[in-house]
């Protein structure tokens, strides 16, 4: 069931939520309850239709309900920093936060993306990010933007920043270059794309979301020693392209199953959800 700020007061029994908009369609009440469920932990888990501007007045609201935290999606990220007391070093750095706590005294947040993309890229491909070289196309998007950062943080050799309008992808190098000087960033307009030296290929951009979408990249340039993670959930022309070349390739389903247990710890710490989380999202 989904509630807005005026009907959030008659949701009985809830104490966390994921706020978004549009939030109908998110699936982490059905990953997160289960988890909840099975720990014996009194606690609902609801979705929370949060107009744009209005996430400071919902934290307020669930503040004042008793809430223990909330997860932010589309298009909340960067309004919930604004929103939060604190936030720790890894928000700070995404500029998003994607969790939050409502502490006693203050609240907090952080941003467990990097930490989904990074667990889910290791499990659906085997791959650990630290030395890989990176390209990620569509990285002039919101979330392009945080998984470079990541993969920053994370420890890769090169990152390759692709995307349809090169001029909103300079200012993200500019910071990580600032940020990683051992780190060599790399921009690239997707029209100028030939050879692909990297090891890891990332869709990052809305290419895909709709099913006659094209490929972001020339599907020429995909070889069968390229891994590719595409972060949209369903299969896309990427997707498809990498397996008929032969090359590793998954879709991005588990980043929310890994995201979501990060949170859920920073909620609950030394909890483990992961095995009733898989079950809420029907991957066992
Ligand atoms: P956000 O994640 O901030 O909401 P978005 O508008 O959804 O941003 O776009 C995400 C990424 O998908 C961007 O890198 C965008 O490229 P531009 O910066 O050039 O707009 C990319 N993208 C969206 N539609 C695209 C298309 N038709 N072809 C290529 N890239 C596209």
């Amino acid at each position: 069931m989904l509630f807005t700020l005026d009907t959030l007061p008659q949701a009985a029994g809830a104490r966390l939520a994921v706020i978004g908009h549009p939030v109908a369609h998110s699936r982490s009440p059905a990953m997160h309850q289960p988890a909840l469920d099975e720990e014996g932990r009194d606690c609902r888990y609801i979705a929370l239709e949060v107009e744009p501007g209005e996430v400071a007045q919902a934290f307020r609201l669930m503040r004042e309900l008793g809430f223990i935290g909330c997860n932010v999606t589309v298009p909340h990220k960067f309004d919930a920093l604004e929103a939060c007391d604190e936030i720790d070093e890894i928000a700070r750095d995404f500029s998003a936060v994607n969790t939050v706590r409502f502490d006693a005294d203050l609240t907090r947040g952080t941003n467990t993306d990097g930490y989904g993309f990074e667990n889910a890229v290791a499990e659906t491909l085997g791959l650990s990010l630290k030395d890989l070289s990176v390209l990620i196309v569509g990285a002039g998007g919101g979330a392009g933007s945080a998984i470079a950062t990541h993969c920053a943080r994370a420890g890769v050799r090169k990152l390759l920043l692709v995307n349809r309008t090169l001029s909103k992808i300079e200012t993200l190098a500019d910071r990580l270059r600032e940020r990683h000087p051992a780190l060599i960033v790399e921009t690239l307009g997707s029209d100028a794309i030939g050879e692909i030296t990297a090891d890891l290929i990332v869709n990052t951009s809305s290419l895909g979301l709709h099913e006659d979408d094209p490929s972001p990249l020339p599907i020429a340039a995909l070889k069968p020693h390229h891994a590719v993670f595409d972060t949209i959930y369903k299969p896309t022309a990427l997707i498809r392209a990498a397996e008929e070349v032969g090359a590793r390739h998954a879709s991005g389903h588990l980043m929310l199953l890994h995201q979501g247990i990060a949170a859920y710890r920073y909620w609950f710490p030394g909890s483990h959800p992961e095995t009733a989380m898989r079950r809420g999202l029907g991957l066992t």
